[in-house]
């Protein structure tokens, strides 16, 4: 191969392969596939699953219903969403050896780590785990959307020393998720609050976690291979991760009054303010609003609204100074941290939701699958000589 100044030429490589003009940051704006699963205009601000809006399946719709449109590409019919939510309901009981896989993780895991860990072992106890057809795919997928919500209801109670929860199958998806949390029944609005914010994390097209499940796929892997991957890339803080950090956000700016001044030092600092921006939308997050007016709804409720107003400061301050909008994490952390889940196990409550948008995007994958691989454009050195070990010093 020709070297240029100690790096392989562009050249070369395109000698070998088509490539595009220049390598895009982030992959911004590349189209990866098609899909007709969800569809985001950033413009005006606007989300759609499988041509729903989203306002309307966040104001009238069950996660049931969203999870069975996601995978079917059409709301169910009254005995289709029945029959549906008793598999999921079946298939909710955690195996005692996955309780006892939590029990042995360290407390100090990060709870995204005990997660990917459980969710890789129920796969692993899987017999049908190789299985990649469709209706593999899809029985797993149920499984996981189904079992999710006691992982993470086990992994808190063992966390608190307190005895793990079963599941109680009179209950709906959301309301059987509190209850395993907290070992008591919430009441109707917080169960209607944790639907909503279920419905509204359930999927947001070729986000990062979505684009390493389907890659994991296309190379003929698992489902429970994928969202396994799926869950390592949301951890991050620029991801599903920016939840956390936005509780603590809120905490370290200390009151409505210390908006302004944080806002400045933090811009001024080029510091990422987790909760702001958003790649694609940029003229506001559609999922934010419903999640901020149950935020304010929740906080009212409980008596305590000092950090749902710190929130409001610095979300009015940040668009001032820099015209950044609040992000779905933002307010979600406030209505997570109400319904009772402690800081660090938003994302994976996240995770819940977001394994229904995972296993659509798998499913679309494999039903017209080419393997995902992309080229590099290399930038190191070139025909250097090979110096014997025992010359190198
Ligand atoms: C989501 C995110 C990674 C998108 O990043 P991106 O598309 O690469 O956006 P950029 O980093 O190019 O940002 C564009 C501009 O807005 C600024 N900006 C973007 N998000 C910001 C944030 N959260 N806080 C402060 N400034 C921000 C950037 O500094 C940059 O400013 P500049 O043009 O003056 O340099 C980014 O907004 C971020 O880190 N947000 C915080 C983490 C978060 O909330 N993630 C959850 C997303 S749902």
């Amino acid at each position: 191969m020709a070297a240029v100044q100690g790096v392989y030429s562009r050249a070369t490589l395109e000698g070998a392969v088509a490539t595009t003009e220049h390598v895009i940051p982030g992959l911004e704006g590349v189209l990866a596939c098609d899909s007709a699963i969800s569809f985001i205009d950033g413009q005006n601000g606007t989300l759609v699953y499988r041509g729903h809006d989203i306002h309307h399946l966040a104001e009238r719709a069950t996660f049931e219903e969203v999870v069975f449109l996601l995978w079917h590409g059409r709301l169910p019919a009254r005995p289709e969403l029945a029959n549906f939510a008793g598999e999921l309901v079946a298939q909710r009981a955690l195996p005692p050896d996955v309780v006892r896989i939590i029990e042995l993780l360290p407390a100090w895991a990060h709870p995204m780590a005990t997660l990917r860990t459980a969710v890789s072992a129920i796969g692993a106890f899987d017999p049908r785990q190789e299985e990649v057809g469709p209706e593999a795919s899809l029985l797993k997928a149920t499984r996981l959307v189904a079992v999710l919500p006691s992982v993470v209801a086990a992994m808190h109670r063992v966390r608190l020393g307190q005895a793990v929860v079963a599941p109680n199958p009179d209950l709906g998806h959301a309301a059987n998720f509190l209850y395993m949390l907290r070992g008591e029944r919430a009441e109707d609005d917080e169960v209607r609050a944790l639907d909503t914010a279920l419905i509204l994390y359930a999927d947001h097209e070729l986000n990062a976690s979505t684009f390493t499940a389907r890659t994991t796929v296309s190379t003929q892997s698992d489902l429970y291979s994928a969202i396994v991957s799926g869950i390592g890339a949301l951890k991050g803080p620029l991801h599903g991760g920016a939840v956390d950090e936005a509780l603590r956000l809120f905490q370290e700016v200390g009151g409505p009054e210390h908006a302004d001044a944080f806002a400045e030092r933090a811009l001024a600092a080029k510091r990422k303010v987790s909760g702001f921006g958003h790649r694609v939308y940029r003229t506001g997050d559609p999922r934010a609003r419903h999640l901020k007016l149950m935020a304010e709804r929740l906080s009212r409720a409980s008596g305590d609204t000092r950090v749902y107003d710190t929130a409001v400061a610095l979300e009015r301050s940040m668009f001032e100074r820099k015209r950044l909008n609040a992000n779905v994490d933002y307010y979600a952390a406030i209505v997570l941290s109400q319904l009772g889940l402690p800081l660090s196990f938003f994302t994976p409550f996240i995770a819940t939701s977001r394994v229904a948008g995972w296993s659509a995007h798998v499913m679309e994958q494999q039903a017209n699958n080419r393997l995902i691989r992309p080229r590099a454009n290399y930038t190191g050195p070139a025909d250097l000589p090979f110096v014997p070990l025992q010359e190198r010093g």
